[in-house]
């Protein structure tokens, strides 16, 4: 049982960050890449790595590797006050003679969360654990849309990550999960942080906020598409993608006109259905615009095997039973493949815009739900102004981060241009091919002339027909927009 303390949580907070319990240190240090793992055998190993008696050392054997710890491993590296408050709060429990952590405890961004131990992925408990912060978190975290809002939603909150970290920029918060201990680490983490704005309730998706309406709803849902609804953390009780289908389509009602709903997700495609159309069918009529990046593709055995062997494995099946009965359930609805990617919707009046893209993968280190604002305001207008008419009094404008690459190859013993690539690096990735000619037209977009002006200058300089220039430079400039490597 966690609790949080009637005091600030500071005496905790200062300590672990003086010690370098920190984001930095996390991503510096190699020891601290591969989460501890029994199973997968790297505990001896991490042990060895932090055996120096320092304080880091001491605060990441007990919440990062899990392990007990008697006082004579620790005296005079932690404060006698903290080693008190790590007790009061429940995270370290003294148990014959050594102080056992209750907790993992990870460093993200400037906070610090508290979650089950990793090695609980391993036992019967994994059933009911919550989940540290992790890739898919991490990426949801880099998606959000982080501007002034009034009310945002958490949903599938887990230990709050996404909901203390919105605390920063939403007045009402609130984290809610089917799970009550999710929601006891969740309040427990709210106190750790120091933060005041946020609610945590229980219940199933949206049943606790029935009735209310948010600005921004964010979403890392349990996806696995799985035969089975053990594992609350990742399954959920539907037929395959049934629950992300669910959610999506019941969030429009739980958003303000304007409010997004940003999710990861996984869908599957079916024989006879392409996994394009899947989306597109769960997508209709939701009365919201929508785009889709699907970052991810598997094969059914691809994914079963990946699932099983590495991110849900305690059974008391062996891996081969579990295999052959996900293999079975696949084949019995006919599953192909899986995809994976994430998901932006914001509901809005009118006639509404589905897009979807595909990338190679989605391994983003920045933020970048700046690049979804401008995403969706580019598709507003491309959808609203699709006309060359109306285009031509656009005055584009080329990002001030985009870059040009260009290959070379040796011709004749001389170094020739060839291939040429337009990139915009920024937290959200995006490139498209070009010729000189686009290189040399794009020189000029600088947000003061308009598409009319520009075509005709161009069509002056390779006296070509104006007509003609001008359509070919609003196909060029609509491809662009698209891909944010023009601002309009
Ligand atoms: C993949 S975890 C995500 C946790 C956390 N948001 C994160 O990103 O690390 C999914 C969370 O959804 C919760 N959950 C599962 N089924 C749910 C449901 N029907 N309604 C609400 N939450 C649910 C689980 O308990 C779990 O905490």
């Amino acid at each position: 049982m966690l609790t949080p303390l009637a005091a600030q949580p500071t005496a905790i907070t200062d300590f672990f960050k003086e010690a370098g319990f920190t984001h930095e240190q996390f991503k510096r240090n190699p020891t601290l890449r591969d989460l501890p793992s029994g199973r997968l055998g790297n505990l001896s190993d991490l042990t060895e790595r932090t055996s120096e008696p320092t304080a880091l050392n001491i605060l990441l054997r007990w919440f990062f590797l899990g392990l007990p710890l008697g006082s004579e491993a620790f005296a005079g590296l932690i404060p006698a006050p903290v080693v008190a408050q790590l007790v009061e709060t429940g995270m370290l429990v003294p148990d014959a003679g050594r102080y056992v952590p209750k907790v993992m405890l990870t460093p993200c961004d400037g906070f610090l969360f508290a979650a089950d131990p990793a090695r609980t992925l391993e036992t019967p408990e994994a059933s009911g654990m919550v989940l540290w912060p992790n890739p898919s978190t991490r990426l949801l975290q880099m998606f959000t849309i982080r501007r002034p809002t009034t009310a945002m939603l958490d949903l599938g909150a887990g230990c709050g990550i996404l909901a203390v970290l919105a605390a920063g920029h939403c007045r009402q918060v609130v984290a809610s999960d089917l799970n009550p201990r999710a929601t006891e680490f969740a309040r427990f983490n709210v106190w750790l942080n120091g933060v005041n704005n946020v609610e945590c309730v229980t219940g199933d998706t949206f049943a606790p906020v029935e009735g209310r309406r948010f600005d921004l709803i964010a979403s890392n849902p349990p996806f696995f598409v799985t035969p089975s609804a053990d594992q609350i953390y990742c399954e959920n009780s539907m037929e395959l993608d049934g629950y992300c289908r669910e959610l999506i389509r019941a969030a429009p009602r739980y958003l303000n006109e304007g409010g997004f709903l940003q999710i990861t997700l996984e869908w599957v495609e079916v024989k006879g259905q392409s996994w394009r159309d899947r989306l597109a069918e769960w997508l209709a009529d939701t009365g919201c615009d929508a785009w889709v990046l699907r970052s991810y593709t598997r094969s059914a055995a691809a994914y079963a095997a990946e699932r099983i062997g590495r991110m849900m494995p305690y059974s008391p099946l062996t891996e081969n039973q579990r295999f052959d009965e996900w293999m079975a359930y696949y084949r019995a609805l006919g599953v192909e493949e899986v995809q994976g990617g994430i998901m932006a919707l914001r509901r809005r009046s009118g006639s509404n815009w589905i897009r979807i893209e595909e990338v190679a993968s989605l391994d983003c280190t920045e933020p970048f739900g700046d690049s979804v604002v401008e995403l969706f305001a580019n598709q507003d207008r491309l959808e609203s102004e699709r006309s060359d008419d109306r285009m031509m009094a656009w005055k584009p404008r080329l990002p001030a981060d985009v870059r040009i690459d260009q290959q070379l190859h040796l011709d004749d013993g001389e170094w020739k241009p060839s291939a040429m690539q337009l990139r915009r690096p920024g937290g959200l990735p995006t490139a498209l091919a070009l010729d000189p000619q686009v290189a040399e037209f794009l020189r000029k977009c600088d947000g003061t002339r308009t598409l009319d002006e520009l075509g005709e200058r161009l069509a002056a300089e390779v006296k070509v027909d104006a007509g003609q220039v001008r359509q070919q430079c609003c196909a060029v400039v609509r491809k662009l927009v698209e891909r944010r490597l023009l601002l309009l």
